[in-house]
């Protein structure tokens, strides 16, 4: 490949550095991906982001939280992901316990993470308290995306999955995490759970892109859990929208493979290999 055409197809990668440079011009789409089949359909749609988000707990292992969830599991699904990624830029979310012990830990965790798991970017929880950690993780070469708001890491001190940044004192303290992220040196941030009055503010008042879930329509981005929108979990969140019905067409697949087995109309001639 020559020196033109190599850096032809570094543009159309989208990098941390594209990502950035983005904000404020045409809003961008960012969807968790967990597995290889999902990355490939939704970077042939164009998605510019893949999350391996740590949601995978409650999505893929069933679990009450994502608590739970260990580095080396997300270092295995961000393979997956990874391998089938051309052009969205793949993001590996750092589970809980995998970098709250030290900066050191931190830098240590997101190296595997882009080591082992092929991820271009990682994702970490918090605000002024990671600002060290994001600092020495993008010292390390390896581009951060911070989380403000609800960050369901933090569901123990939050006292359950509720909305953050209402009042004057809460308002203060995701606006003051926000900017810490920005600091600190990471690329991009997603906000979450919060007014959306509150998302605007702190859209308008960072250089670097917010991607939003649960947070209004001002941020430069959006985020959904791709179970959300597909319509692979049980219940819809009220600032998600289901944007297609899989779960129900794989069971209508389902139960239609179950009858046919039953009355012998499956396999058909067809299906079957002859002497
Ligand atoms: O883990 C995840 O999927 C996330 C998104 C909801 C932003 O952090």
């Amino acid at each position: 490949m020559s020196l033109g055409m190599a850096s032809a197809a570094r543009e159309r990668r989208v990098t941390a550095r594209s990502l950035r440079l983005r904000k404020g011009r045409a809003p961008f789409a960012m969807l968790t991906a967990y597995d290889h089949s999902f990355a490939q359909i939704f970077d042939r749609a164009g998605i510019d982001v893949l999350l391996v988000g740590d949601s995978l707990g409650n999505t893929v292992q069933g679990r009450e939280s994502t608590l739970p969830v260990t580095l080396s599991e997300m270092i295995y699904h961000c393979e997956m992901v990874s391998r089938a990624a051309r052009r969205a830029l793949v993001v590996g979310d750092l589970p809980f316990g995998a970098y709250q012990v030290s900066p050191e830990q931190a830098l240590r965790s997101a190296l595997r993470m882009v080591k082992e798991g092929g991820v271009a970017a990682v994702k970490l929880e918090g605000g002024e308290a990671r600002r060290e950690s994001i600092a020495r993780i993008t010292a390390a070469e390896v581009p951060v995306m911070g989380h403000v708001g609800l960050t369901p890491q933090s569901l123990h001190r939050m006292g359950g999955y509720r909305v953050q940044g209402r009042g004057a004192a809460g308002r203060q303290r995701v606006l003051r995490d926000a900017l810490a992220v920005e600091a600190a040196g990471a690329f991009a941030v997603v906000i979450e759970g919060v007014p959306a009055p509150l998302a605007r503010e702190i859209t308008g008042a960072l250089s670097i892109p917010t991607i939003g879930i649960g947070a209004g329509a001002d941020c430069d981005g959006q985020v959904l859990v791709m179970h959300d929108l597909l319509g692979l979990s049980e219940s819809t969140p009220s600032f998600a929208r289901r944007f297609a019905g899989l779960g129900a067409l794989a069971s209508q697949a389902a139960r239609a493979f179950a009858e046919e087995v039953a009355e012998r109309k499956f396999p058909a001639p067809e299906h079957c290999y002859g002497e």
